[in-house]
C-alpha cells in the first residue's frame, strides 16, 4: 500500500484535522496521494494525526501546523504559513468547529462560537484565495450543518450579547457558514473556485463531549442511539473535497445538493453578514 502511493499532484488544507470528521477525512485526501495540510489546536494531537495518517496510508507529504482558530492572529498566521510554503491549494476544508455553552468573549472581543465556527472560515479563506485561485477549479468545502435549519441571524446582536444559550450560537453559526458560503461564490466568481457547504450527517464524534451539564447527557444519548460513525462523516467531506463527483455551489447533505432554509438562502443577509464580517477582521485581511 506504502509503495504504490501516486502523487495526486493536489495541495490540501483541512482544519480541524486531529480528530472526528476532520480526522477521517484528512486520511482520505492523503489516501489518494494529496499533499495535506493537517490544521488543530493542540500540536501533540497534530503530530500523532500526522504520524497515524502516514503510517496508514504511506504518504509522506503531511504537515501539521497548530493553530487556534478562535483568534485572529493565529487564523492569519496560519494563512501567511500556508502561503510561504504553497503556492497553490487545491482544496481548503473549514471543518475545526464547536459548541461553547457558556458565553465567553476572545482576545479580538468576538464571542467564541461565532469567532472559532464562522469569522475562521471567513478570514482563512479570503486569505488563501490567491493559492486557491493558482490551484485551477480548487474547492472550498465548508462544514455547515442542518442545525442550521431554524435559526435566524440577529443583526443586531450578531455576538449574542443578549440570551446566550450555546445551542442557538451553535445553530447561527451554522447559517452563517452557508451564507459566507453562498456570498464567497458569488465573490469569487470567475476565479475557477467552487465553494461549497455541507452537513455531515449526526456523527459520533468527539463533538459535545466537553460541554459538561444536561446538554452533554443528551446529546452523549443522542450519538450512541442514532449517530454515524466517523467514517461516513468524514468520507461525506472528503467526497466533495476531492470527488469522483463535480460538484457545484451549493448546500450539501448526504453527498446530494439539497436546499438549505429559506434563511440561508437571502442573499441580502449573505451580503450583510460578508461586510460585517469583513468590518471585525480588516486589519487581518492582508
Ligand atoms: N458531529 C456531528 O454530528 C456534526 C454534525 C454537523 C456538523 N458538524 C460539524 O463538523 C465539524 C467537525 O466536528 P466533529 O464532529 O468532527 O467534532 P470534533 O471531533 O470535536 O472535532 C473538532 C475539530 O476541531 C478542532 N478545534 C476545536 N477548536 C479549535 C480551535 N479553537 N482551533 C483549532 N481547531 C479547533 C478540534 O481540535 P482538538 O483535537 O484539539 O479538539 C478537532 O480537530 C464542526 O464544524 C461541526 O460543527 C458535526
Amino acid at each position: 500500500m506504502a509503495n504504490a502511493l501516486i502523487d495526486s499532484n493536489q495541495v490540501s488544507v483541512i482544519t480541524g484535522a486531529t480528530s472526528g470528521i476532520g480526522r477521517v477525512a484528512a486520511e482520505i485526501l492523503a489516501e489518494r496521494g494529496d499533499t495535506v495540510v493537517l490544521v488543530g489546536r493542540n500540536p501533540e494531537r497534530g503530530r500523532i494525526a500526522v504520524e497515524q495518517i502516514r503510517a496508514e496510508t504511506g504518504n509522506r507529504r503531511l504537515s501539521f501546523i497548530a493553530a487556534d482558530l478562535a483568534r485572529l492572529s493565529e487564523v492569519h498566521r496560519l494563512a501567511t504559513t500556508i502561503r510561504e510554503r504553497h503556492s497553490r491549494l487545491n482544496v481548503l476544508i473549514n471543518n475545526a468547529g464547536a459548541l461553547f455553552p457558556q458565553r465567553t468573549e476572545t482576545a479580538d472581543g468576538l464571542e467564541k462560537t461565532f469567532a472559532l465556527n464562522h469569522m475562521a472560515y471567513f478570514l482563512l479563506s479570503n486569505l488563501l484565495v490567491e493559492p486557491l485561485a493558482q490551484g485551477g477549479s480548487a474547492r472550498v468545502i465548508n462544514v455547515a450543518s442542518t442545525a442550521h435549519q431554524n435559526a435566524l441571524l440577529d443583526f443586531n446582536d450578531l455576538q449574542l450579547r443578549h440570551g446566550y444559550r450555546g445551542w442557538t450560537a451553535y445553530k447561527r453559526s451554522k447559517l452563517a457558514n452557508i451564507l459566507f458560503t453562498r456570498e464567497f461564490s458569488r465573490r469569487h466568481h470567475g476565479k475557477r473556485i467552487i465553494a461549497a457547504s455541507l452537513h455531515p450527517g449526526f456523527i459520533a464524534s468527539r463533538f459535545g463531549d466537553e460541554t459538561g451539564g444536561l446538554f452533554q447527557v443528551m446529546f452523549g444519548l443522542a450519538k450512541r442511539l442514532f449517530a454515524e460513525s466517523q467514517a461516513i462523516g468524514g468520507e461525506r467531506v472528503a467526497s466533495l473535497a476531492a470527488g469522483p463527483l463535480p460538484i457545484t455551489v451549493g448546500y450539501y447533505a448526504n453527498n446530494k445538493l439539497v436546499s438549505p432554509s429559506a434563511a440561508a438562502q437571502s442573499d441580502g443577509d449573505a451580503a450583510r453578514l460578508w461586510e460585517i464580517s469583513l468590518e471585525l477582521c480588516h486589519r487581518w485581511m492582508e
